[in-house]
């Protein structure tokens, strides 16, 4: 069996910045609600006319990823695309990542995880690698969020909470002790209307969702039990994190970085206080971002590796819990 690793990192934002005081000029809400509940200051939203899509923002975080990966693209022998807001109903992102970088015939496949599409998809790639049948992989995570959400007081309390970014990191067969140590994956469907997108899908289709003209349950807007998300979260979160603890026979004290999915920063510091973990620990950006669901843990790796906070040699923890329900953990010897 092999090991797999992290060799390469890359973010990309789209430039336009949505501030609280703008959202309350669309909808009934204000900047001390959302800091108070969410943490969240500003996000990003794609701009019509930017050139900006979930792909394209993909494009830009994977070019920087193998840049600084000093891997040449044709190297790539796997793409996986975590994304919840692909630009086509099919086929997926992953392909057209393919055709943008320009690599002809490599296997490429998209994760429909949601806010734990990042975890999911970096698992994938480890066992792939483990196994020897492939070296180099590209994960991406990205989601163009504003495209798709009510800016009305009937979806103020999702609707704020969300924003458009990529994140991609390059993973190849390590040749010494760093690396992913391992990957911890679980869903529970059981939960799966509690914070969905239902239509339009095969369920529903646009003439028939028209013909409905539903007013207060629309199926094509996202929907969320904000505080049964919450109740679940905090609880999934310390469990497969200390799962993959356990696993590597390590504890919370061995932890030197937690990336958290940027959900809501007091999810976060909730889990943080779980841990004992003092704030220099902990890298959150949720403040500048919002919940940019699949894209949230590379963006935030990704900037905490720029900041210089990993070092050789650190224990790193990813942690996700989304939409699904589904949630991971990954544990990485950097
Ligand atoms: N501005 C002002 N007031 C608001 C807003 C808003 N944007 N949204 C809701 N309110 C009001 C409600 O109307 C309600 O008012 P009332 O008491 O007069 O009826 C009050 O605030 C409380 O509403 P709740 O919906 O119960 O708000 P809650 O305290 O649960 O906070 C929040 C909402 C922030 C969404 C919280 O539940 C949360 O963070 N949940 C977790 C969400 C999350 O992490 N999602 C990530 C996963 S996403 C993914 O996987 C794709």
């Amino acid at each position: 069996m092999y090991q797999s690793k992290i060799i390469g990192l890359g973010k990309y934002v789209p430039d336009n910045i949505v501030t609280n005081d703008d959202l309350s000029k669309l909808m009934d809400t204000s900047n001390e609600w959302i800091q108070e509940r969410t943490g969240i200051q500003e996000r990003r939203h794609i701009k019509k006319g930017d050139g900006n899509s979930t792909a394209i923002m993909g494009l830009k975080a994977a070019k920087q990823a193998i840049d600084r990966a000093e891997i040449n693209k044709d190297e790539i022998d796997l793409i996986v695309f975590a994304t919840l807001s692909p630009d086509y109903y099919f086929p997926g992102c992953g392909v057209q990542i393919q055709e943008k970088l320009g690599i002809k015939t490599c296997p490429a496949l998209d994760v429909r995880n949601q806010c734990s599409g990042f975890v999911y998809g970096i698992s994938v790639a480890d066992q792939f690698i483990k196994t020897g049948m492939y070296k180099n992989v590209l994960v991406i995570g990205s989601e163009n969020h504003s495209g798709g959400l009510d800016m009305t007081n009937r979806s103020r309390h999702v609707s704020v909470i969300f924003g458009d970014g990529a994140g991609a990191a390059v993973l190849t067969r390590s040749d010494d002790e760093s690396g992913i140590l391992s990957t911890h994956l679980h869903s529970q469907g059981e939960y799966i209307d509690e914070l969905s997108l239902r239509g339009p899908s095969t369920e529903k289709w646009v003439p028939e969702i028209i013909a409905e003209n539903p007013q207060e349950d629309i199926p094509y807007y996202p929907k969320m039990n904000g505080q049964l998300v919450f109740k679940n979260a905090v609880v999934r979160f310390s469990e497969v994190i200390n799962e993959g603890l356990d696993f590597n026979g390590l504890k919370k004290e061995n932890i030197d970085m937690f990336i958290p999915h940027q959900a809501n920063l007091r999810i976060s510091q909730f889990i943080q206080k779980k841990l004992g973990l003092e704030d220099t620990q902990v890298h959150n950006n949720i403040q500048k971002y919002g919940n940019t669901t699949a894209a949230s843990i590379p963006i935030a790796l990704t900037e905490a590796w720029e900041k210089g906070k990993i070092k050789k040699g650190d224990l790193v923890v990813l942690a996700a819990f989304g939409s699904g329900f589904t949630w991971g953990s990954v544990i990485i010897r950097w």
